[in-house]
């Protein structure tokens, strides 16, 4: 196992350029799965969730040929035979769940492991399975798997989403493309990678509209056919990397990346103290003279997203005054802050809530990485903290971020990765 060992050094300066998004091409790649001959999919971000997911089809029997210099993946899944997705690998990776949809729209029949919980919460899978089931499917459970099976074809229904979830809304939509008939999902997520993945499955001739709204209307066509895609860029990356320039009162251009995405990362910053200026592909985030403590609420898009709740808490962590942070989202999704309480934080949890009084400077300590976005938050805290920080788990930030400490380091910070 490694580790990242990070030094308080200078305010990070330079440039960064944001990789392709994870939560965008996990359900892309499974989306993959749907066409009848190859899809070429560009600026794949390199991450060990995408070679899960890469494991996965290939379990299926899918040709899986990835370039990791060029960051292009090509997928070939006409010799799917396999329609099983087994424990490990499912229990590695929670959005492996996403594959249903595609088999089951294609084969007919998918036998999943039901994905566990994970840190940040139960996770259920309960409003994937209710729009499986609104499209005719039968649904049983046994052995720890969950079994989705049609006789002939899917057919269009009305599902309306109890919670806008993201991965239900995906996983529907991928189950009726190819169904008989027109889907309507209500109360559907409206986030970027929704849109994302219609972007890409309209490419290989789906149906789809409403993407980017709260209604998405699916009109099932016959077969869908390879289609080539580039991923959009990845926000939470793009804000985590807004906060490392505003923790380390840092100046930072920040490149490739879509502005509108990442309009409430900069609203709350710029509330903050921060400068945060946007140009066509790329933000600039220059730290102001002082960091004024701000409440933050996380909600679905586009309110203030959950995946970066963890690493503005930390900003607060060294803000002027005393900020409240809600999670809405998931039920345990405050890992990261008895970890950041061992820097010096001085933060009180109460229920969904977080009361943090702001100190001037956090210290380095030894810390622990318990989930993606609780490991990016303490990097966060040790670029704005005293002395040396040494944190252990960070195969869950290699999950979600490439390279950070390279790109970390191409603007100034001492950061390294060592063998524990
Ligand atoms: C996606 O997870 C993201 N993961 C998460 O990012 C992100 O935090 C989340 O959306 C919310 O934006 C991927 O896209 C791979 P949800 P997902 O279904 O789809 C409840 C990261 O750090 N719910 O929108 O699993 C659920 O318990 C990860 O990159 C049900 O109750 O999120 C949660 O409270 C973490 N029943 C809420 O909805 C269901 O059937 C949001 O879940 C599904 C979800």
């Amino acid at each position: 196992m490694s580790k990242f060992i990070i030094t308080e050094g200078t305010p990070l300066c330079g440039k960064v350029r944001i990789s392709g998004a994870k939560n965008s091409v996990l359900p892309i790649i499974a989306a993959s799965l749907l066409a009848d001959g190859q899809s070429v999919i560009e600026e794949i971000p390199y991450l060990n969730d995408v070679k899960i997911m890469c494991d996965l089809l290939k379990s299926f029997g899918a040709e899986i040929d990835i370039s990791c210099e060029q960051n292009i993946l090509k997928v070939n899944p006409v010799n799917i035979t396999n329609t099983i997705a087994p424990y490990e690998l499912v229990n590695k990776m929670r959005a492996s769940f996403l594959i249903a949809g595609p088999v089951l729209a294609k084969m007919g029949m998918a036998r999943i492991s039901l994905p566990g919980g994970c840190a940040i919460g139960s996770r259920p899978v309960d409003l994937h399975l209710k729009g499986f089931a609104a499209l005719g499917a039968e649904i049983s459970q046994e052995h720890g798997y969950i079994e989705i099976k049609t006789n002939g074809n899917l057919k269009g229904n009305k599902v309306y989403l109890d919670f806008p979830s993201v991965g239900a809304t995906e996983n529907i939509i991928m189950a009726a493309v190819m169904a008989k008939g027109q889907t309507v999902i209500e109360n559907a997520a409206i986030e970027p990678e929704i849109t994302d993945l219609v972007t890409y499955l309209t490419a290989m001739g789906a149906d789809i509209k409403g993407a980017g709204t709260d209604t998405i209307r699916v009109t099932g066509v016959d077969r869908l056919k390879g289609a080539s895609h580039t991923v959009i860029p990845d926000r939470i990356e793009a804000g985590t990397f807004m906060v490392a320039a505003a923790i380390s009162g840092g100046d930072v251009i920040i490149e490739n990346v879509v502005p509108d995405h990442l309009k409430p990362v900069s609203a709350k910053l710029r509330e903050a103290g921060i400068e945060v200026s946007e140009e066509l592909s790329s933000v600039r985030v220059t730290a102001g003279e002082s960091l004024k403590a701000i409440d933050i609420k996380t909600h679905p898009y586009p309110g203030f997203p959950t995946d970066m709740q963890a690493q503005m808490t930390s900003l607060m962590s060294r803000a002027e005054g005393t900020s409240m942070v809600i999670e809405t989202i998931f039920e345990n999704r405050f890992m990261h802050i008895s970890e950041l309480k061992r820097m010096g934080a001085n933060i009180k949890i109460e229920g969904r809530s977080a009361v943090i009084e702001g100190i001037t400077s956090l210290t380095g300590a030894q810390v622990k990485a318990t989930d993606l976005r609780a490991g990016a938050a303490l990097i966060l805290a040790a670029l704005g903290a005293k002395g040396i920080t040494e944190i252990t788990g960070i195969e869950h930030i290699d999950r979600g971020y490439v390279r950070i400490d390279e790109k970390l380091k191409a603007l100034g910070a001492t950061i390294s990765r060592v063998e524990e």
